[in-house]
């Protein structure tokens, strides 16, 4: 890591004026804002009232050779390196031509887990799949088991080395759903931990309520018994503050479209956004229900059918891809990138951090996956870890673009190009994180502590 000082701009001709003044000024940056008005086209997707439309379309609305000011967490002023040196600041920071995008947004992964699941890994390159492993009691079962065995203390203590490598690879936003409970004390206690380790990394952590992930062994045979238990539990979890989404896992061998309608019905009572995993092993038709119910977002989707497609354009429904999960799987039916790009889609691409079908703590290689297995290109796979995860979150107001107003979550790069973002497989090349919130394991600068702790 380089050795890295802030310096401090010291303008010899401009008396300090308190309102002009910003907390931090970063010179000498290439941004990509990912942002309508300096020409990212994936953007006015996302914002289909943005009125910007003479603005010539450039690839991530990079500038170079840009500033960013910041105050009081927020992105407040945007410009060329020339024009902020008439800015004053308490600090400034000579970031000498490095890259600067959005902090990267990890909007689908089941981080908080016990356990370990190696042995299907084993298992499934002797032949046996996915859902033979379910069917027989392992998969996701398996996890509930082992999530269930241990105190909070210890589910937290599995979880963060997850979380510090998310954060080590530029991501300070992420969704953690429950779902290896099962029982609303266990449901709980994951969405507990998650929200303490929101609360001690500084990181914005959005939960989301998957209870209705897979049958437990208390209701074998009773599924509409269980999904009766799971609308009972989420007023109770979502008045304790737990529960800022509910999903469900729509699948042959999980729940229906029926019982996944009951579960929506509840939540939508509550005020609750919905998102859904669906069509990732089969076509059950979920991605319409999340359409119709207006939900943020249908993950998976490698089965989805042309008119869902349609449905989820006008809902403005993301989808959000998780190549990782396709890889290990093995899987080859690939979700239908074209015609979501033909209809106006937003894409998201997230981890899916789980035991199972995807342990994966690289943002940067799910979008590398996106990329090699699903042919995005490298601009729709920076716009899908920023600008279009934050739209799956409903966070779209806050995160995943650099514009006024904005939070300042921001990544630095030691990288060329953007690009290097998603072609570099396993390069660390984050140089710094910053976030209004973000507190351990380190602020701007100071990165090392992410692996020295
Ligand atoms: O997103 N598909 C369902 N849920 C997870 C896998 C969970 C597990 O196998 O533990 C997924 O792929
Ligand atoms: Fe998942």
């Amino acid at each position: 890591m380089t050795a890295f000082h802030p310096t401090s701009h010291k303008p010899s001709e401009h008396t300090q004026v308190a309102e002009s003044a910003f907390d931090t000024l970063y010179v000498h940056a290439n941004i990509a804002t990912m942002n309508a008005d300096f020409g990212c086209t994936l953007d006015s997707k996302n914002n289909p009232d943005n009125t910007t439309t003479d603005v010539a379309a450039i690839p991530y609305g990079q500038l170079l050779d840009a500033a960013i000011a910041t105050r009081a967490g927020k992105i407040a002023w945007i410009g060329s390196s020339e024009a902020a040196q008439n800015l004053t600041a308490e600090q400034t920071f000579d970031l000498q031509g490095r890259w600067v995008t959005p902090a990267l947004i990890d909007c689908h992964t089941h981080l908080v887990y016990g356990g370990n699941r190696s042995n299907e890994f084993e298992a499934r390159l002797q032949g046996v799949s996915y859902s033979e492993i379910a069917q027989q009691g392992g998969g996701i079962l398996s996890t509930v088991t082992a999530t269930r065995a241990i105190s909070a203390e210890q589910l937290y203590q599995q979880t963060e080395p997850r979380l510090r490598a998310l954060i080590g690879d530029g991501v300070t936003t992420i969704e953690i759903k429950s779902g290896y409970g099962l029982d609303l004390d266990n449901e709980r206690k994951m969405l507990q931990v998650a929200r303490k380790l929101g609360q001690d990394y500084g990181v914005t952590i959005k939960t989301t309520y998957l209870a209705a992930h897979a049958l437990p062994p208390e209701y074998k045979d009773n599924a509409d018994g269980y999904i009766d238990a799971v609308c009972e539990w989420m007023p109770i979890l979502h008045a304790e503050g737990l529960i800022d989404a509910v999903d469900a896992f729509c699948e042959n061998i999980a729940f229906t479209l029926e019982q996944v309608t009951r579960v929506f019905d509840t939540a939508t009572q509550l005020g609750l956004p919905i998102k859904l995993h669906a069509e990732q092993l089969s076509n059950m038709g979920g991605s319409g229900l999340v359409a119709d119910f207006g939900g943020l977002s249908s993950d998976h989707i490698e089965y989805l059918s042309e008119a869902n497609v349609v449905k989820m354009a006008q809902a403005g429904t993301v989808a959000v891809l998780l190549p990782a999960a396709f890889y290990t799987l093995h899987e080859t039916q690939r979700p239908p990138i074209a015609s979501l790009r033909a209809h106006g889609v937003a894409m998201a691409i997230s981890t899916d951090c789980n035991p199972g079908t995807s342990p994966c703590t690289s943002l940067r290689l799910a979008m590398n996956m996106g990329c090699t297995l699903f042919a995005l290109t490298p601009e729709e796979a920076l716009a899908g870890t920023t600008l279009h995860a934050a739209k799956a979150l409903g966070l779209q107001q806050h995160k995943g673009k650099i514009a006024i107003g904005y939070d300042a979550d921001l990544a630095i790069w030691d990288i060329d190009r953007p690009a290097d973002l998603s072609y570099l497989m396993g390069k660390p090349s984050l140089f710094a994180l910053t976030s209004p919130t973000l507190t351990t394991p380190a602020n701007l600068f100071n990165l090392p502590t992410v692996w020295q702790a």
